[in-house]
């Protein structure tokens, strides 16, 4: 395997590097997910709310078909979306994933965010999105105790080998972990120079929650959406600092991105189209940086978040991270 490994609490290996799903368009996921497991990638970081695990699943497909590699060799991750959380929604909407990706269980299975929205019928729309209908986001009662007692059962019923949760914060977790039978394996969270949040990574060391990045090159993968604070930063891959690092280890500032990340523990998993990509972010790990490098990039830290609800739709309506 290209990429290392890192040793969950549930006692599973997962690699280190993987491979992101968010915005691989519908007609290239399957082309995308074969090559990039010909290029190496063992990973793959997928969710409902990506609306690409059935062309996902048949780049797998084709993958395993070929003879390229097993299906024990890969590691597939998902997510339940919000409009699922009531416990009794739970397994059939696993079912229901696993059915579109053609597997019979994930490796690990994550909460996509600490938030609980009203039910919809997947034969109505599929994925749900944020808004039940129009511009209306209805939250649901169901708690995050709820929840996770539904998916430490998916656990007992082979549906997946791990469990996780993503877009939590420190309150939270401290609660969850009051009652959890299984504690997280994983934390999955934006993560990059402009947000670093160093104590909640210290409350997951603490734990042995491994973490997981998301959005590792930063407003990178928002200027689509015409986020203003990210259009107007200067691009981490362009800029002076890193740019400078990069030149000194001979390797590109994307590389140094990703490795400012594994070098302190935590898994990445980035996303990208262009096959001449793909080699590149999934061998970032062959070289070290100095301590002093480290440093100068975690002192970029701004507290900017790009995901967050409020970025999408009016703010009125949801606050997760307030
Ligand atoms: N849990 C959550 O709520 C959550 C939220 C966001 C993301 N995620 C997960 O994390 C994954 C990664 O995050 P992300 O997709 O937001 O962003 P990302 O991986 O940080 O960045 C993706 C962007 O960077 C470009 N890119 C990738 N590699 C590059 C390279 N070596 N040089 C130059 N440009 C490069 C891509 O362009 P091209 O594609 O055009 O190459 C794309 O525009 C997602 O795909 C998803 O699986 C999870």
């Amino acid at each position: 395997m290209v990429s290392p490994v890192i040793k969950l609490n549930s006692g599973y290996d997962m690699p280190q590097v993987g491979f992101g799903l968010w915005k691989v368009d519908n007609a290239v996921a399957s082309d995308v997910v074969y090559n990039a497991i010909k290029v190496g990638y063992r990973l793959f970081d997928g969710a409902c709310d990506y609306g690409n695990e059935v062309e996902c699943g048949k780049g797998v497909a084709r993958a395993i078909a070929e003879g390229i590699v097993k299906r024990e060799e890969l590691f597939i991750v998902s997510k339940l979306w919000n409009t699922f959380h009531e416990g009794h929604q739970v397994e059939p909407i696993v079912k229901k994933q696993l059915a579109d990706w053609g597997l019979e269980y994930f490796d690990l299975y994550l909460i996509h965010f600490p938030v609980a929205l009203k039910y919809v019928d997947p034969a109505v729309r599929y994925p749900p999105g944020w808004h039940y209908e129009g511009d209306k986001v209805i939250r649901s009662n169901a708690s995050i105790q709820e929840t996770w007692t539904a998916f430490e059962s998916l656990v007992e019923k082979k549906l997946t080998k791990s469990i996780g949760i993503s877009n939590f914060q420190s309150q939270l977790i401290y609660d969850l972990l009051r009652y959890a039978k299984i504690p997280p394996a994983t934390l999955q969270i934006e993560h990059h120079p402009f947000l670093v949040q160093q104590e909640l990574l210290n409350l997951c060391k603490a734990e042995g929650i491994t973490v997981t990045a998301y959005s590792s090159f930063g407003p990178a993968s928002f200027l689509e959406f015409d986020m203003q604070h990210a259009v107007k930063l200067t691009p981490l891959m362009e800029d002076s600092t890193i740019k400078s690092i990069a030149a000194k280890y001979n390797k590109d500032p994307s590389q140094v991105l990703l490795r400012w990340a594994t070098q302190r523990g935590l898994a990445v998993i980035p996303k990208t189209t262009r096959v001449e990509l793909m080699t590149a972010n999934l061998k970032h790990t062959e070289f070290d940086l100095s301590e002093e490098d480290i440093a100068a990039i975690t002192a970029f830290n701004r507290g900017i978040r790009f995901n967050q609800p409020s970025n999408y739709f009016p703010t009125e309506l949801l606050w997760i991270f307030g």
